[in-house]
């Protein structure tokens, strides 16, 4: 079963921008928000927004080949790119949802928190594409 909400992705065409909308219209503390990262091999540049009981990740395209570019042709201003919940551990997660034939969308890999994560189809999950992320080991960052 799954665990706590981590995060909720948020694919904008500039993380700059996204944060000065968190800073400005919702009155954010700068230091509830991360460096801008970024994850080469994924295609991604991210940061996170700090909230009350959860986190918004922005995600930016890096790179022409990057999986969210075309989420931003089709979404020019930025949409909500999925939702993440945290997993005890990610091998007996992937090959749960195998065998219940959700579709997961790739390997295990390192995510933006450095542990691992999966995601699974829209499809599987009324038009929501799920990440599910292996809890960190210490606190929860
Ligand atoms: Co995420």
């Amino acid at each position: 079963m799954i665990g706590r909400l981590n995060h909720v992705g948020i694919a904008v065409p500039s993380i700059e921008a996204a944060k000065a909308t968190y800073r400005d219209l919702y009155d954010v503390a700068a230091s509830a928000m991360t460096e801008t990262r970024e994850l080469p091999a994924q295609g991604v540049r991210f940061a996170f927004v700090n909230v009350g009981n959860s986190q918004i990740e922005l995600i930016e395209p890096l790179g022409a080949e990057s999986p969210i570019q075309r989420f931003i042709e089709r979404n020019p201003n930025g949409g909500q790119h999925h939702v993440c919940f945290e997993v005890e551990e990610i091998y007996a997660a992937r090959d749960a949802m195998v065998a219940k034939g959700a579709t997961v969308l790739n390997e295990p890999r390192i995510g933006a928190h450095g542990t691992p994560v999966i995601f699974i189809h829209p499809k599987n999950s009324n038009g929501v594409l799920i990440e599910l992320m292996e809890t960190p080991k210490a606190a929860h960052s």
